[in-house]
């Protein structure tokens, strides 16, 4: 029996003004299911987690979480329903301490239970722990990112958004931070995860969603997308070139 659905997007539209980015996404994840969206520069990926989070309007099609439509929500609700947010650019309060900011991602918890969960981030982020009086704006990128996610986590969502988690890091502490990712795993929490960097999140994820053009041109399980040269030399930039640096490109 397959596990029960998580979110659902059918024919989500969305985006600024009179600009549309987003054509008509279906996209559905289960419970404890991994997925990365990757693609290139603009292609929509931010997009579709604000729509999801409900930053920006839709203007055509439903999103729903664990069988809810999530319209009638705004954000600071959608986080309460169980969704977590990492956005882009990490948004951290670089004036106040590590603590300070994992606590106003549980500030309707109570003070004990909110310090049970700090302690438990630095389970998951033990660097953190030796940080946690330093104001974030003194943190390395890495150390940043792993804030901004450890912050997302202290609401106990049951899916967690990531917006570009790897972007400005080396490739070590890209490595680092996604082996903290999947040591979160396997207890029923789901991640999507936005990625320019196609080769972490692909191997993070068991499946995967290309987007280009804020349409979606190719899915399947994330192993046989990362081994497809296509996909690869079409959507896998910047970082993520290296490995396959000697493969053959078109055009
Ligand atoms: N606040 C905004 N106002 C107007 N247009 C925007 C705004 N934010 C994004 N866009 C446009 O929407 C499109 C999609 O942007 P989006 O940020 O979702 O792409 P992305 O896939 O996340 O790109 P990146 O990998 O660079 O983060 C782009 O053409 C962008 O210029
Ligand atoms: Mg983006």
């Amino acid at each position: 029996m397959a596990p029960p659905e998580i979110l659902s997007l059918k024919g989500v539209r969305a985006g600024y003004g009179e600009v549309a980015v987003l054509h008509g996404i279906d996209l559905s994840l289960a419970r404890g299911e991994t997925l990365a969206v990757v693609g290139a520069n603009g292609a929509g990926k931010s997009t579709l987690l604000r729509a999801i989070m409900g930053q920006i309007a839709l203007t055509g099609g439903e999103i729903a979480f664990e069988g809810r439509t999530l319209a009638r929500f705004p954000t600071y609700h959608r986080t309460r329903l169980g969704i977590g947010y990492a956005p882009e650019g990490r948004q951290l309060f670089p004036g106040m301490s590590v603590d300070e900011n994992l606590e106003m991602g549980a500030a309707r918890a109570r003070p004990a239970e909110r310090r049970k969960r700090i302690e438990r981030m630095f389970g998951i982020f033990p660097k953190l722990a030796a940080l946690r009086r330093t104001h974030c704006g003194y943190l390395s990128g890495g150390e940043q990112q792993m804030v901004a996610i450890a912050r997302a986590l202290m609401g106990e969502p049951r899916l967690l958004l990531l917006d570009e988690p790897s972007t400005g890091l080396a490739p070590r502490v890209v490595a680092e931070l996604y082996a903290s990712l999947a040591s979160l795993l396997g207890t029923g929490l789901a991640v999507l995860v936005v990625e320019q960097n196609a080769r972490a999140a692909l191997r993070f994820a068991g499946r995967g969603v290309v987007f280009e053009d804020g349409r979606i041109t190719a899915q399947g399980e994330a192993k046989a997308l990362i081994a497809d040269r296509r996909v690869v030399s079409a959507y896998v930039g910047g970082l993520a070139t290296p490995e396959w640096a000697g493969a053959p490109t078109e055009g």
